[in-house]
């Protein structure tokens, strides 16, 4: 067993080696889910065989109630800024001076990164303490916040690292990421962070290392404290490329480049992909390579003589708000925009940014006619940061979020609590069209094959199709009109016919999930399906009525029953009844028919004569709830061909397992 865990943990760090230091992963996610759960079961089962470096350890820490202060073995220094050519140029000329040099001087170029500095110090290969700057000689020690963070190798790869290592880095968060970041925080009312570099300081400084490991913190290393041991180098190219080695992530778009004008040329190179990198950067920086003229110049106050930061034009800019108009997404949600008087920020014009939802607009108090700052932040949508005050001004009034939708007219909801306000147009409005129906179509819903996103895409476009009963109105949808579709053959027109026709015969649950009505997901979809047992039954409902519904709290009964509310929506359900679309009455399994109600099971491995959604379905259709993990309330696990950690659990557990044989005589029985 102890083998099995130093293998498994050996096994996760190469992967994660792999993925987060090479971003070149050798085995999908799943996979390597699979190999982590197989750890924390045995270590589960066996605390003894828990090691601290092991990578189940990385969260769980206790809360703390502040930061002790750690002094740096050797100080943090800060950089100074060059803005233009000239001080470039100027500081070049000043390390040649110093160094009496005639001929140009190598410089290690990195972009310089828009997150927080920490210092990481190993010893013996192991980390021992993460900290913050601090005032460059102390810090604050956030080593168990940091040992979250996946790209930070608990225990270093290879060999050959000195005794003692204090790394320098740069830890934030990627651009990406931090959008979902906020989008989520937005989504649950929550406050949201200003940009990337706040996103990943308020992390870093959580007093709660499960936050901090929920948050998608990395890093950059840019070099090194102390160091005691270990062979020396002789060039900061090379402690990058021994860094990289032993496992520290450093940023793949460092260069090695000669004089002044290798390093303008570095600049612009990266300037001109600045939007396209996945991180948020402020400049570049240059470093003269040599690790001995480095000592040489030494530095001066906090900065090395050595380095400097060339940093980019600002990308905020003040211009004048227009107006303020709403756009609905695919989801119906409400975004006010900004129309503003076009204004170029860092190099791009921008006419339009977004002022998120109707808290955002109200916290920041933007109006019609006022000036604002607006922030590109190295990503696509701008966004409006604040007004600037202008004493004496009249303006405008408030903004209010319209109650219908600008798109379609249907009402808009904001369910108490959410920040987010959408229009429960859902079918019928333009704007969720495309979506509506993708998800109408799709294989848990209506299940209609052949009707993939681009010919939704053409459907809608050319008008042909407005709302899902549409599709199965033959005056629209007929050999003819499919045949004069892009990439639309014959013989697929007909198919797509006769899978809609066979579409027509499916479930109440599957249908009211392809409502796609908020909130209403598949297991939602069919508890209701099973309270009401009839479409008549669920529109006559009330909102008392539908919060009787097992799992139906307040905001999915608002939501139910403002989606059957809107006209539009009860003539497109009407429609599609009249084309033909129904259901048996027993189809999920009615309440007399439910003998595995009550009992829980888990599927895992590979089943031969059936897929596993398959399996799930019939053994929702019996009664029984299908989970995703084994735990002590499991009643069967049903372990196919090469199931893995599942099963192990389950033994441990004591949880019955069936095997597909037994299970497919469950299912006849
Ligand atoms: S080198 C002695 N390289 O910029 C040199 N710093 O303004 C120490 N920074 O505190 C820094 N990216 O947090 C270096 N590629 C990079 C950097 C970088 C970002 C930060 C670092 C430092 C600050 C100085």
């Amino acid at each position: 067993m102890q083998r099995r865990a130093e293998e498994l943990r050996r096994s996760l760090d190469y992967h994660n080696y792999r993925y987060y230091i090479l971003d070149d992963p050798e085995i999908p996610d799943a996979d390597y889910d699979r190999l982590l759960e197989e750890l924390k079961g045995l270590e589960a089962g066996h605390p003894e065989l828990i090691t601290p470096d092991s990578p189940t350890q990385r969260v769980g820490a206790a809360p703390v109630t502040s930061f002790p202060t750690v002094e740096h073995l050797l100080p943090m220094l800060s950089l100074d800024n060059a803005f233009q050519e000239s001080e470039v140029a100027d500081f070049d000329r000043r390390v040649r001076e110093r160094l009496e040099l005639q001929g140009a001087v190598d410089y290690a170029v990195e972009p310089k990164l828009d997150g927080l500095a920490v210092s990481l110090r190993y010893w013996d290969g192991r980390l021992v303490l993460g900290a913050t700057r601090g005032d460059g000689h102390r810090g604050e020690d956030i080593t168990a916040n940091l040992r979250t963070v996946p790209a930070i190798p608990l225990v270093l790869r290879g060999e050959g690292w000195p005794r003692l290592l204090e790394v320098r880095g740069e830890v934030y968060i990627p651009k990406a990421d931090f959008e979902a970041l906020n989008a989520r925080l937005r989504e649950a009312g929550e406050k949201t962070f200003a940009n990337p570099r706040n996103a990943a300081a308020g992390s870093l400084r959580q007093l709660d290392p499960r936050i901090a490991a929920q948050r998608p913190l990395t890093i950059f290393c840019y070099g090194v404290g102390a160091v005691e041991g270990g062979q020396a180098l002789g060039y900061h190219s090379q402690i990058l490329a021994r860094l990289k080695d032993w496992g520290l992530r450093v940023c793949p778009q460092r260069q090695r480049v000669t004089g002044v004008a290798g390093c303008l040329d570095y600049y612009r190179w990266i300037l001109a992909r600045r939007q396209q990198l996945p991180y948020e950067i402020d400049g570049v920086v240059y470093k003269v390579d040599r690790l001995d003229w480095q000592r040489e110049l030494g530095s001066v106050s906090r900065a090395p003589r050595w380095a400097v930061a060339h940093k980019f034009p600002a990308q905020e800019e003040s211009t004048r708000v227009l107006a303020i108009g709403v756009q609905v997404g695919r989801t119906g949600a409400l975004t006010p925009v900004a129309r503003l008087e076009p204004v170029s920020v860092g190099g791009v014009t921008v006419t339009n940014a977004t002022l998120h939802n109707a808290d955002e607009v109200a916290r920041k108090d933007v109006r019609e006619g006022d000036r604002v700052i607006v922030r590109r932040a190295g990503d696509v949508i701008p966004e409006v940061v604040r007004v600037v005050p202008e004493p004496g001004r009249q303006r405008a009034d408030p903004f209010v979020l319209p109650q219908r939708c600008p798109v379609c007219g249907s009402e808009v909801v904001r369910p108490a609590g959410e920040a987010v306000a959408r229009c429960v147009g859902g079918l019928f409005c333009p704007a969720q069209r495309k979506e509506a129906i993708r998800h109408f179509a799709s294989r848990r819903a209506m299940d209609i094959e052949g009707l993939g996103v681009r010919l939704i895409d053409q459907l809608v476009e050319r008008e042909m199709v407005e709302t899902p009963a549409d599709l199965y109105d033959s005056a629209r949808i007929n050999l003819e009109s499919l045949a004069g579709l892009e990439r639309m053959a014959c013989k697929s027109a007909e198919n797509l016919l006769v899978a809609l026709e066979k579409s027509k015969s499916t479930t109440l649950a599957r249908f009211l999930y392809a409502l796609g009505i908020r909130e209403v997901g598949e297991s939602t979809a069919r508890a209701l399906a099973e309270h009401f047992g009839t479409l008549e039954a669920l529109l006559a409902a009330d909102r008392q009525a539908l919060e009787r519904v097992p799992d139906v709290g307040p905001v999915v009964a608002s939501q139910v029953e403002a989606f059957f509310q809107e006209p539009h929506n009860r003539r497109v359900i009407e429609a599609l009844r009249k084309a033909g679309v129904h259901w048996s009455q027993s189809a999920w399994g009615s309440p007399r028919h439910r003998p595995l109600a009550g009992r829980s099971f888990v599927l895992t491995g590979t089943l031969e004569s059936l897929t596993r959604d398959r399996a799930k379905a019939r053994l929702q259709a019996l009664g029984a709830r299908v989970t995703g993990s084994v735990t002590k309330k499991t009643d069967y696990l049903v372990a196919g061909r090469e199931a893995g950690a599942k099963l192990d659990r389950a033994r441990e557990l004591g949880v019955a397992v069936l095997d597909e044989v037994e299970l497919l005589r469950l299912l006849k029985e």
